[in-house]
């Protein structure tokens, strides 16, 4: 964190923040697509050869999307939703991997009429679906299996997906119905790929590197009986660091990440995706708010921010650890709660936080919230969504 004439400055490009503050009216999100772009180079460069997929539920800002996809990212979806953003913000059909373990017909049916890339499927009666849709259309779609290889990458319960009593991904023990399924369906359905995902902020890779030896014997033998089968997705996932500003080792676990994955699919000639989210947005936004009271009681003190768990859910949800540091340096500090107005609880952004001396009408920034922040934001409360800026 730097601050220059003792105003918070934001990022590698030491942007200013307080200047944004000057018509401030409620929450604001602010998004750097210039640090974004260095993220995306220093991803692509590591993991050279793999084309990706930006997994658009991390920030759907159509501005961000636009940035990205003139970087030649594809986009991951996983709703007809984040379909429309992304054919909005200039993904082609061509362009989109759509994961999900919950298509609707509906849903399929656009997918199936846009020609969408890649679908993800994540369970037997969903080929099953997509097979008799794509039949009933006289069309043929593109599918990869997203498998669930059963591992543990050590992370928040709540943000794991590789683990067998997970709801994501189709057991190996499937594998055999899942060809079954394909031969029945050979005319509408071509089997392009093989995909994993075992949960976001990874931060070791050892469970990770066990996965990929699974699932590469496994595409090994899809692929003697499917030839079509062409590709090899393996998720998204690669953690940051919230509780440091640390990018050099950030990076270093990146090189780690590529490695391990590039190393151990070398021999399978296939093309590899990705789908990147965290990495590659968290650190590039912040959430800016104001200080409303600072309310001291018998037990505790609390600076009650305008910000809430309705625009940033990550505290509340999964006790994540964001800094929140003052736009104007001041002297003194004070250990404090940091909470939103909202009528929970749970509606905290610190517990017990040292911070440096804020009173009513000062600003703080939440750092690191450039993924999933705006995009899990509601109106609880009817409270009003916050502004994004994009600088
Ligand atoms: N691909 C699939 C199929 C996914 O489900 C996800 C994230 C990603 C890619 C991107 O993962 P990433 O690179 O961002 O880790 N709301 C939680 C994170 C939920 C992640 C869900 N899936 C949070 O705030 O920590």
């Amino acid at each position: 964190m730097e601050y220059i004439n003792n105003e918070l400055v934001f990022g590698p490009y030491k942007k200013p923040l307080l200047p944004l503050c000057a018509n401030y009216a409620r929450p604001i999100y602010v998004y750097d697509l210039q640090f974004l772009e260095q993220r995306y180079q220093k991803m692509s460069e590591a993991l050279k050869g793999v084309r990706l997929f930006y997994a658009m539920k991390a920030n759907s800002h159509p501005q961000v999307l636009q940035k990205l996809k003139s970087m030649g990212a594809g986009a991951d979806v996983v709703s007809l939703g984040e379909i429309k953003r992304a054919l909005e913000s200039g993904f082609g059909p061509e362009d989109i991997v759509y994961s999900g373990v919950g298509k609707t017909r509906f849903e399929i049916e656009e997918a199936l009429r846009l020609g969408i890339y890649q679908i993800n499927v994540e369970s037997l009666p969903e080929l099953e679906r997509i097979g008799e849709m794509a039949a009933a259309k006289s069309m043929k779609a593109s599918i990869a299996l997203r498998l669930n290889p059963d591992i543990d990458i050590k992370t928040h319960p709540y943000i794991a997906t590789g683990l067998k009593d997970n709801k994501f991904g189709m057991e190996l023990s499937l594998i055999p119905a899942l060809i079954a399924c394909l031969q029945k369906y050979k005319s509408s359905l071509e089997l392009v790929g093989v995909s994993l995902h075992l949960g976001s902020q990874m931060l070791e890779f050892a469970g990770y590197q066990e996965a990929l030896l699974r699932l590469k014997n496994v595409y090994r033998d899809l692929q003697a009986q499917f030839p079509s089968l062409q590709r090899f997705d393996f998720g998204g996932g690669l953690g940051i660091f919230y509780d440091r500003q640390d990018l050099a080792l950030e990076e270093s676990l990146l090189q780690e990440y590529a490695q391990i994955t590039l190393s151990t699919l070398t021999d399978l000639n296939a093309s590899l995706q990705s789908e990147p989210g965290r990495w590659l947005m968290g650190h590039c936004g912040v959430l800016i708010s104001q200080v409303q009271y600072i309310k001291k009681t018998s037990q505790k003190t609390f600076a009650i921010i305008d910000a809430g768990m309705n625009h940033l859910i990550r505290p509340s949800l999964y006790e994540a650890h964001h800094e929140i540091i003052p736009l104007v340096k001041k002297s003194g500090a004070m250990v404090c709660d940091i909470v939103g107005p909202i009528c929970e609880s749970s509606d905290f952004f610190a517990k017990d936080r040292s911070i440096t001396g804020v009173a009513e009408g000062d600003f703080v920034a939440v750092m690191d919230s450039g993924a999933y922040g705006y995009s899990m934001a509601s109106q609880y409360n009817l409270q009003d969504l916050p502004l994004e800026i994009c600088i």
